[in-house]
């Protein structure tokens, strides 16, 4: 937030440094010391005074690691298509993948329209023209390139157009917060981590008065596109609002970028989502190492839980990278239709079979969105969100306390489901009951599955063990690990996928775009060979039950069981159970040999195999 302050202020700072030297240099003329002396005093109680200037000029000499100053000379790649001028090629008319009379119907502007690919071919001038930029939703590495691409992009095609950053968020827009980017200020955050250069937030664009709001803002900046970078729900509503601006003819183009370290964003047309690569590899090294610490002691079990609010892509991959004696995949336990007692029996039978061999250790990993997948939790969830909304509004319900939040929920529910309920631990149900984020999701990465799974599987020990099934001794470690990689450095691959769905989000811009998702494919190829291009939106919607009612929404993908990435992790786990084949990937390398420095993620390897 610091951060930010400064940024905002830069401006202003340069303005007031400008105006003060000017007024030094009269005064030198004019007047004597003693004035001087005066009003070298003045400009000291200003600085001090005027809100913040002080913090910001701390902030501006603030110092910087030795790796984050070596990085930031780090050029990204970009494909070879845009890397002159291009020329936009059109495939054929595009269909929703559900429900392809309720999208068009929703989306009469843009249905339908081609998926575009980028071709090397002639640039045409283009007037100067202004763009602006909104964060939306969880933190990403990568975010930063993003925009340093999209202004490197947008400056190339005229150096005198203009990009803004709104600020926190899409509230930015709404609330008309916003800042000027310029070559020294994006300079400071090239290849960084994180989305503090103008901040993120999880304000859901979707009413008309916002996007009324945002257009007033929209034109008094001149700005001719908008760019959204974010997940499935993030680009839903970039999709409604480039729809509502196209209906309207407002002249404002909407173009989206596929972001989130979940992995869910990606479909035929998206091989990836940005930061999925940067946080499992950070994430696979936190794991390795915990093995390795788990491997010398040889007296826990560490049961990790993985940020990844549904999709269990990010356990799946850290599995495939470090090779752990447990990992839970959600979308399995659905299929299988396993009660919370089938996951806690799979991981007890696990530990028993390796205390028989005198190994009373190991690692277990957890999907963050595991408890929404037991086909029992996922009923009562369903049924939650359906009671904590209200239909008249088809708004979250307010409540006077959580106490009445609550009682309200449990009187309010189909018993089978308030069985389910209270037969979960008290904090557990608690969460459950309470709050949602601004989309309607429970927000899993607050339920501490970990210990709830590692309680139940020592209760279950210690049964076998009083039956006599069971020799062993467990002790259990837990880890929650998610905020530690979103802000990771970016990794190679995350800095040029990014950098370079910036830069292609200009040509989208740039050849009239609208309602369209910025995409970079082939990316298992150097990033020379990656092709540049445009996928409607709407090609990647269906209609979803929302908070209790039908919405256009663009399809989650969830762990295919029949995909290679599950089906190579299958045929491992049993050995890998017994066993200990643990893998120690270590840090992210950004200098070296390319094949420790230009991996892609497992996932990806295999799916494009
Ligand atoms: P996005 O889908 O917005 O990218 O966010 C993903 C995520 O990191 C999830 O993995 C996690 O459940 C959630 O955000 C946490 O949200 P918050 O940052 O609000 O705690």
């Amino acid at each position: 937030m610091q951060n930010l302050l400064w940024i905002i202020n830069k401006a202003k700072i340069r303005i007031f440094v400008r105006i003060h030297i000017m007024l030094t240099f009269i005064l030198i003329k004019k007047m004597n010391f003693c004035v001087f002396f005066l009003y070298l005093a003045y400009i000291f109680v200003i600085l001090r005074c005027e809100n913040g200037l002080f913090i910001k000029i701390r902030i501006q000499i603030m110092e910087k690691s030795a790796l984050q100053v070596a990085r930031a000379a780090y050029q990204p790649k970009l494909p070879k298509a845009l890397q002159g001028p291009v020329v936009a090629v059109e495939g054929a008319a595009t269909q929703s993948v559900g429900n392809q009379d309720e999208i068009k119907a929703m989306f009469p502007n843009t249905y339908g329209m081609p998926v575009i690919t980028f071709k090397a071919g002639e640039q045409k001038a283009m007037e100067p023209f202004n763009v602006g930029i909104i964060l939306s939703g969880g933190q990403a590495p990568g975010g930063h390139n993003v925009i340093s691409g999209l202004y490197d992009g947008v400056k190339s095609l005229n150096k005198d157009s203009k990009l803004y950053g709104f600020l926190m968020g899409p509230g930015g827009l709404v609330d008309h917060k916003y800042v000027e980017f310029t070559d020294a200020f994006i300079d400071e955050y090239r290849n960084t981590g994180g989305f503090d250069i103008i901040g993120s937030g999880r304000t859901k664009l979707e009413k008309e008065s916002q996007f009324e709001s945002g257009i007033e803002i929209l034109r008094k900046l001149g700005i001719k596109a908008l760019v959204i970078i974010g997940g499935d729900d993030s680009n839903t509503n970039a999709c409604v609002l480039a729809e509502y601006y196209a209906a309207k003819k407002y002249g404002v183009q909407v173009i989206g970028c596929p972001k989130t370290i979940d992995g869910d964003l990606k479909n035929e047309q998206i091989e990836t989502s940005f930061g999925f690569d940067t946080a499992c590899k950070t994430y696979s090294e936190l794991i390795g190492n915990i093995q390795r610490d788990c491997n010398s002691a040889r007296k826990y079990w560490h049961f990790i839980k993985l940020m990844g609010r549904s999709a269990s892509h990010i356990a799946l991959e850290c599995a495939l990278q470090t090779q752990p004696n447990a990992c839970l995949i959600s979308e399995e336990v659905e299929q299988k239709e396993m009660s919370l007692d089938d996951v806690v029996t799979y991981l007890a039978k696990i530990v028993a079979d390796r205390a028989a061999e005198g190994n009373n250790f190991g690692t277990v990993l957890i999907p963050e969105g595991l408890i929404e997948f037991i086909p029992a939790i996922k009923k009562l969830i369903a049924e939650l969100n359906e009671v904590l909304t209200d239909p008249a509004t088809g708004e979250s319900r307010e409540f006077a306390s959580k106490e009445e939040q609550v009682a309200f929920v449990k009187s309010h529910i189909a018993a089978d489901n308030l069985a389910v309920l209270e037969s979960l631990p008290k904090d557990v149900e608690r969460q459950l009951c309470l709050d949602r984020d601004p989309h309607g999701n429970v927000q899993v990465s607050l339920i501490e599955t970990e210990k709830l799974l590692s309680t139940m599987v020592a209760s279950k020990l210690a049964a076998w063990k009083a039956e006599g099934k069971y020799n062993g001794k467990f002790s259990a470690q837990h880890h929650f690990f998610g905020y530690e990689g979103r802000c990771a450095a970016p990794s190679n691959y995350d800095a040029d996928y990014c950098y370079s769905l910036g830069f292609n989000a200009s040509r989208l811009i740039a050849n009239g775009k609208t309602g369209y998702m910025s995409i970079i494919k082939n990316t298992t190829a150097p990033a020379s060979e990656w092709i540049a291009g445009g996928v409607p939106i709407t090609m990647m919607m269906n209609m979803e039950r929302r908070n209790g009612a039908m919405k256009p929404v663009i399809r989650k993908a969830l762990v295919e069981l029949d995909g290679a990435p599950f089906k190579f992790f299958a045929s491992k786990r049993e050995e890998w159970a017994k066993n200990t084949c643990y893998v120690y990937p270590g840090p992210i390398q950004y200098w070296g040999p390319s094949e420790v420095c230009d991996q892609c993620t497992k996932t990806l390897a295999l799916e494009q195999k």
